[in-house]
């Protein structure tokens, strides 16, 4: 079952086929990061008017590359939830003029599910219920993965979300946005126990993280060094901090892993490219005997392929959109799956 998927919730614009959901015909992403690394982050306005520019484009060529028409498309998948709204309703517009014009069936589908499901287009053998880590750059999650179409949230950042936390202490370090990938590199030429970081308490429910103070604890120490003319090791306050948000997420995940006797654990979104974060997981999931499933680095950031695989499952659940569907900018994963 061939599905195109169409993805525009943030400042990429994506289309990809995929065969039965594991199969990636194609997988195009038009990034916009180099105008929005002008300003320092996602300026949703621009966002908005760079999408419409590109999407036409973007899902010709997703279907001229799977070598497929829209007549030999099954069934258009859409992101509709939760994201930037002007960028989601881009996408969403798009699919509905072409399953309006094709009669084929509109699938919506949930951004977080999407990341998730990145891992099964990896891994085969990945099947629910397991634990999965969400770690994006506007969520941090602990997902109970009850089955393809069914989450239970149980844990979730109170404040910044893991990438947003990233690329605030990257720009304070003086990378350009988004720092997640400069601080990875950065971190592995720089000392991880140069800097002391502070882990949050977090009260209320054991498996919540909190990021903000590990971010203002990156602004004060370099605040700080520059008013006193100190000097400062870019690399050093890199693999601090990197360490101090693996060890953060690595703490969270197994006690919830412990919880619920999990013995497999996936992790998905941007921040699953992290090479620390890699393997800072493999090291304790190897330690505890649980099956780790991490998503092809291609499928970790914003992608339509996770948006495709995502609808076959949705649509195998008989998940349908009529023409009225909207943009959700914020929608809980426990939402959709009661
Ligand atoms: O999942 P994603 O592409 O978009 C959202 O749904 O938010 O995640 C983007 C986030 C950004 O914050 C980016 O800096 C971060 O993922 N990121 C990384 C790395 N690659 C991307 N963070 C740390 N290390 C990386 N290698
Ligand atoms: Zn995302």
């Amino acid at each position: 079952m061939k599905i195109l998927g169409i993805e525009s919730s943030c400042d990429e614009t994506a289309a990809a086929v995929t065969d039965d959901g594991k199969r990636v015909l194609s997988n195009v992403v038009s990034s916009q990061i180099d105008e929005h690394k002008l300003y320092g982050g996602v300026v949703p306005e621009i966002a908005s008017r760079r999408h419409l520019e590109n999407i036409d484009r973007v899902v010709n060529d997703a279907l001229s590359q799977a070598r497929v028409t829209i007549d030999e498309i099954d069934a258009v998948a859409v992101t509709y939830a939760p994201g930037l709204i002007g960028a989601l309703l881009v996408g969403i517009s798009y699919a509905k003029g072409l399953c309006l014009a094709s009669g084929k069936p509109l699938i919506p589908v949930h951004h977080i599910a999407g990341h998730i499901a990145a891992n099964y287009i990896t891994h085969d053998d990945l099947k629910p219920p397991y634990l999965c880590l969400v770690i994006s750059g506007g969520h941090s999650h602990i997902v109970e993965v009850k089955d393809y179409t069914k989450y239970r949230v149980i844990g979730r950042t109170r404040d910044d979300a893991a990438g947003e936390c990233f690329d605030k202490a990257a720009r304070t370090i003086g990378f350009d946005y988004p720092g997640g990938r400069h601080i990875d590199a950065a971190a592995k030429l720089g000392n991880p126990d140069a800097y002391s970081f502070p882990h949050p308490s977090v009260t209320g429910s054991k498996y919540d993280f909190s990021f903000s103070g590990l971010k203002t604890a990156v602004i004060n120490l370099v605040h700080n060094a520059h008013q006193k003319g100190d000097p400062i090791n870019p690399n050093d306050v890199a693999a601090s901090f990197q360490k101090t948000v693996c060890e953060i997420l690595v703490s969270k995940t197994m006690l919830a892993a412990k919880d619920l006797g999990a013995s497999t654990l996936a992790i998905a979104g941007g921040v699953s490219a992290n090479s620390g974060v890699r393997a800072a997981f493999e090291k304790e999931c190897s330690k505890r005997g649980i099956r780790l499933f991490l998503p092809d680095l291609k499928y970790c950031g914003d992608n339509a392929a996770m948006i495709a695989c995502q609808g076959y499952y949705d649509f195998l659940a008989g998940k349908r959109a009529t023409l009225d569907l909207n943009g959700v900018a914020t929608l809980s994963l426990d939402k959709i799956s009661e």
